[in-house]
């Protein structure tokens, strides 16, 4: 199974699933990693594990659309399977929606349907909730709003600054998507056969 990881930033989440898909040594192929910022560490981190990374933004085409045709054409060049979402902070429009339905993964930093958007943890650590956590979803056409597959809470305690919250939270993050993206492409697998 050809899996694409898209991101935009810092790369934290790519970096853990791509360690795990190699030290499993199974079906699971991590063949890209395709970034929308030319400058993110995302990219800097795919060189220091030999993954090929691809970088275009949508100012570089007219359109959405042909921004996503763009991308869809390297996916299908790679015969890519699965896309997953880490850290990718745009919205999936129609054109990679249509040729991947159910078939692209997010992640978010928050208990879903709470705190959808940019900012989950922020947003969670300033409401004062005694917990918050992480949610890995199928995408759809809303924000942060597709089915649901795994979520972790994570408890806010007595003097919890958000850079401490934001730590648990990514830890979290990288230990539960490797195992559940895991999971997905088992079942897959089993459902192709
Ligand atoms: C992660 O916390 C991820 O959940 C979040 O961006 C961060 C990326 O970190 N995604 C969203 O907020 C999506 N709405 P990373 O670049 O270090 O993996």
């Amino acid at each position: 199974m050809k899996i694409a990881v898209f991101a935009s930033g810092n790369g934290s989440n790519f970096e853990a699933i791509a360690n795990q898909i190699r030290a499993e040594n199974n079906e699971a192929e991590l063949v890209l990693l395709f970034c929308d910022r030319k400058q993110a560490f995302v990219i800097e981190r795919s060189r220091q594990l030999g993954i090929p990374s691809y970088s275009f933004s949508p100012a570089d085409f007219t359109s959405k659309t042909e921004y996503e045709e763009a991308i869809l054409a390297l996916l299908q060049e790679n015969q890519i399977e699965l896309i997953v979402l880490a850290g990718y902070m745009r919205l999936i429009g129609t054109t990679l929606l249509m040729a991947y339905q159910q078939k692209i993964l997010n992640i978010h930093p928050a208990l879903l349907p709470d705190f959808p958007g940019l900012h989950g943890i922020r947003d969670a650590f300033e409401a004062q909730v005694s917990q918050t956590g992480v949610t890995i979803h199928l995408v759809d056409d809303g924000v942060d709003t597709g089915p649901i597959i795994a979520q972790e809470a994570v408890s806010l305690e007595v003097g919890e600054t958000l850079e401490s919250l934001e730590r648990k939270i990514h830890q979290v993050e990288h230990r539960l998507y490797p195992i559940v993206i895991q999971q997905f492409i088992e079942e897959l697998e089993m459902s192709k056969n």
